[in-house]
């Protein structure tokens, strides 16, 4: 190994490379010891992570460091590219060994996980290119600075502009040399994080809808994924979803009463990253990104009517202008409405149980565009539906009146893939068990391109096309508008 980098903040502290090439993993032998090494400052910033914040020229940079607040003041140094800087507060927030709902994490796969630091960039100017760096002034006087990056800020709720939007479920974390990734869980997740920061310049924001490392109760896997992603997550907003492996476990309020989250019960994640919800404890927010709105909602929270969040979902959709921002985009991790993953196949739903039954009334009513989900470890595009049936015969290129959701999993950005049911159902129009992430571009309010993309090469293998006017969205269609008087 010639380069080392500390997956861990903790891990900077000084310490000796051991190797053991000699015998395998089975069976190593100790065949050199080095010399001490030491960080330079194991405290230091990093990991920065941008997100959109409540509105829509906010936006919030959220860091880690050793920097507890009686230590050290944090801070982001910021301005235009090129002009005068400025100097926003952040907030911090920990979390600790009580934090945790059960074990492995509050056992053995407790990781003291340092500080997260949280600055709200605010008054930002549309698509302006804003520069960065995280600081640290020390109880001294002295300057503690990270290395500088940049944003562009968001365009203006319905501005006429090109936007583009990466979006993909369960992509983890792996390690390059292969070394101490158990059972090689999720080994697509390199390819796919190459492949976007290969691409950086060719999109504007990054939606990863749930499964974010699977750490699953061994919180310094945390660190090692807000590492991997962190080229992407300090360059563009890195808005993340709700899976069931950040949150769910017995008794905690999940909806599902599993161990997936292996004790974490939703705090790292929600801890670690920002997102623009009400409470982050219930996982479902609105962001409005220049013609898009995104309804992102937490199916490992009760979505059912009668619900909560179920109230959050209608109000969401139900508050945004079409004339302004005409694409309206639902996401959820597990998928909601339609995959003919195995699993689900033989359940006989095609679907997790009890979503579409509470939700296609509202996504019909309010005409959402498009569905993504993930949870199903692969690729899977959904015809316009309504109640199981195709609404549209037309297979790629959409154009008119929108009577039905087009439903996405994007579920293959890293973890061990899933396989489907042996033949397509009919509403199923393109399948594709490999990993991969999904690509928006709107190029205007008339007109949006959908591209699957392979993470091994970054390819197009499935897109489609919607095409339509204002007009197109109002049009009464089935279950989509309010009953009209018959007065006349
Ligand atoms: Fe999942």
């Amino acid at each position: 190994m010639s380069t080392y980098e500390p997956r861990h903040w903790k891990d900077r502290e000084s310490l000796r490379m051991h190797s053991a090439n000699k015998g395998g993993l089975s069976n190593p032998k100790l065949v050199a010891v080095s010399n001490p090494i030491s960080f330079a400052n194991p405290k230091a910033p990093v990991y920065p992570r941008l997100a959109l914040g409540k509105a829509w020229d906010e936006m919030t940079v959220t860091w880690t460091s050793g920097y507890d607040i009686n230590e050290a003041v944090p801070f982001v140094e910021w301005g235009p590219s090129g002009g005068r800087k400025t100097r926003s507060p952040a907030g911090t927030l920990t979390f600790n060994r009580n934090s945790m709902c059960g074990e492995p994490a509050r056992t053995v796969g407790w990781r003291d996980p340092g500080f997260i630091h949280t600055s709200f960039l605010k008054e930002l100017w549309p698509n302006q290119r804003y520069a960065y760096r995280l600081g640290h002034i020390l109880v001294n006087g002295s300057y503690i600075w990270s290395k500088k990056y940049s944003f562009k800020a968001s365009p203006y709720p319905g501005q006429n502009s090109l936007q583009r939007v990466i979006i993909f479920g369960d992509m983890g974390k792996a390690e390059r040399d292969g070394s101490n990734e158990y059972a090689n869980y999720q080994p697509g997740s390199l390819n796919t994080t190459d492949q976007l920061i290969k691409d950086l310049d060719n999109y504007d924001i990054v939606f990863h809808i749930g499964d974010l490392p699977y750490a699953n109760g061994y919180i310094s896997q945390w660190d090692q994924f807000t590492a991997q992603v962190q080229e992407i997550s300090s360059a563009v907003p890195y808005m993340i979803a709700s899976g069931n492996h950040e949150r769910d476990w017995p008794n905690s309020g999940s909806f599902f009463d599993t161990h997936d989250s292996g004790g974490e019960c939703g705090v790292p994640a929600e801890t670690m990253y920002y997102f623009p919800a009400e409470n982050r404890a219930k996982f479902w927010y609105k962001a409005d990104y220049g013609m898009f709105r995104f309804c992102i909602a937490d199916s490992e929270h009760d979505w059912r009517q009668g619900s909560e969040q179920y109230e959050f979902i209608e109000h969401c959709l139900a508050t945004v202008d079409r004339k302004q921002q005409p694409w309206l985009i639902f996401s959820a991790h597990r998928p909601l409405a339609y995959s003919s993953n195995d699993w689900y196949g033989k359940e006989g739903s095609f679907e997790e149980p009890e979503g579409r039954e509470h939700l296609q009334k509202l996504w019909q009513k309010y005409k959402v565009d498009i569905a993504f989900y993930g949870h199903v470890h692969n690729y899977e595009r959904v015809c316009p539906i309504y109640q199981n049936q195709c609404v549209n015969s037309e297979k790629t290129h959409y154009s008119g009146t929108v009577n039905g959701t087009i439903h996405v999993v994007v579920g293959g950005g890293g973890s061990h893939l899933s396989d489907y049911t042996p033949s397509p159902p009919v509403w199923s129009l393109y399948r594709d068990h490999d990993f991969g992430f999904g690509k928006l571009t709107a190029f205007n309010h008339s007109y949006l391109l959908f591209e699957y993309k392979k993470s091994s090469d970054g390819k197009v293998y499935d897109y489609f096309t919607i095409s339509r006017d204002y007009r197109d969205v109002l049009a009464c269609v089935h279950d989509g508008c309010e009953k009209t008087t018959l007065a006349s």
